[in-house]
């Protein structure tokens, strides 16, 4: 079998003195996209952040493409991330910088390609997420859904061997949320790009979806082919994937309950 292009094994993360994940385990296999689904707030994008260098481990490991981004020293870890596109959950385009400025962000800082070829390059990733000749546009210029694209574009500019997607079509019309899957697709198909996409929407995870990794309670509830998570009886599969009516357990707090257990903490 071949080995995985990103390994996660033991992790607990977390920020301050909280643990988010807890024995997160989970292997992420060349060419394949994975969606990773779980409730708001269980660490989907907590789990994406420790895969990028941003978090580091309080226990367990990360290995991407064969190297811990954490053992390694700054400039191979650099080496390593410049091999990792990232699209943010809110695409974290820079407002003051135009589209091609803020695509030319990873070309300068990995690259030393003449500026015209950066010109082409730029030139071609817009096309491909459907937004040829938005160069000059300024990011308030642009909806949501095209600055969901430029995020795309910038973390396909350097044909990375993996690219992860934290939600990219939450927020988007139908439409424009099935473009998008088609060019998580197509970018797969034409370099092999290994993908890790978070996301909550059925028809994107039936479109794009080889495997599942479902997070719940810090750790991993399931870890497999879609096909697998689809027939699973597990009730929590079942009830994400629409075959029971209602998740089983308690039912999630309300706005009230939140403000007074706050209250009561405060007191
Ligand atoms: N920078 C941070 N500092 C402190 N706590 C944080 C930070 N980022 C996230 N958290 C907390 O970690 C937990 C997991 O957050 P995370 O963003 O990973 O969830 P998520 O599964 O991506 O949720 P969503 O589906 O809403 O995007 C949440 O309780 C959140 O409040
Ligand atoms: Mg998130």
């Amino acid at each position: 079998m071949d080995a995985p292009v990103i390994e996660v094994h033991d992790l607990h993360a977390g920020y301050g003195n909280g643990l988010i994940l807890q024995r997160v385990n989970a292997r992420f296999m060349p060419g394949r996209i994975t969606c990773v689904v779980g409730g708001s707030g269980c660490g989907k994008s907590t789990l994406l952040r420790s895969i990028i260098g941003l978090l580091p481990p309080r226990q367990g490991h990360v290995r991407v493409l064969g190297e811990d981004p954490y053992a390694v020293d700054e400039d191979a870890r650099a080496r390593l991330l410049a091999r990792v596109g990232f699209l943010f959950q809110n695409g974290a385009l820079l407002n003051s910088l135009t589209v091609a400025e803020n695509l030319a962000i990873p070309l300068r800082a990995h690259t030393r390609l003449p500026a015209d070829v950066c010109a082409q390059i730029i030139a071609q990733k817009l096309a491909l997420v459907g937004l040829a000749g938005t160069e000059r546009l300024l990011p308030g210029e642009l909806s949501g859904g095209m600055k969901k694209r430029v995020g795309l574009a910038r973390a396909l500019i350097l044909d990375p061997p993996v690219v992860l997607c934290d939600e990219p079509s939450a927020g988007l019309d139908p439409v424009t949320a099935a473009q998008l899957d088609d060019l998580l697709v197509r970018a797969r198909r034409l370099l092999g790009t290994t993908m890790i996409v978070v996301t909550h929407e059925l028809p994107s995870i039936h479109t794009i979806a080889d495997d599942v990794v479902m997070l719940a309670d810090g750790g991993v509830r399931f870890a497999g082919p879609l096909a697998d998570a689809t027939a699973s009886d597990d009730r929590h599969l079942r009830a994400f994937f629409g075959r029971e009516s209602a998740p089983l357990g308690d039912p999630p707090p309300t706005l009230y309950d939140a403000l007074r257990v706050d209250a009561r903490g405060a007191a």
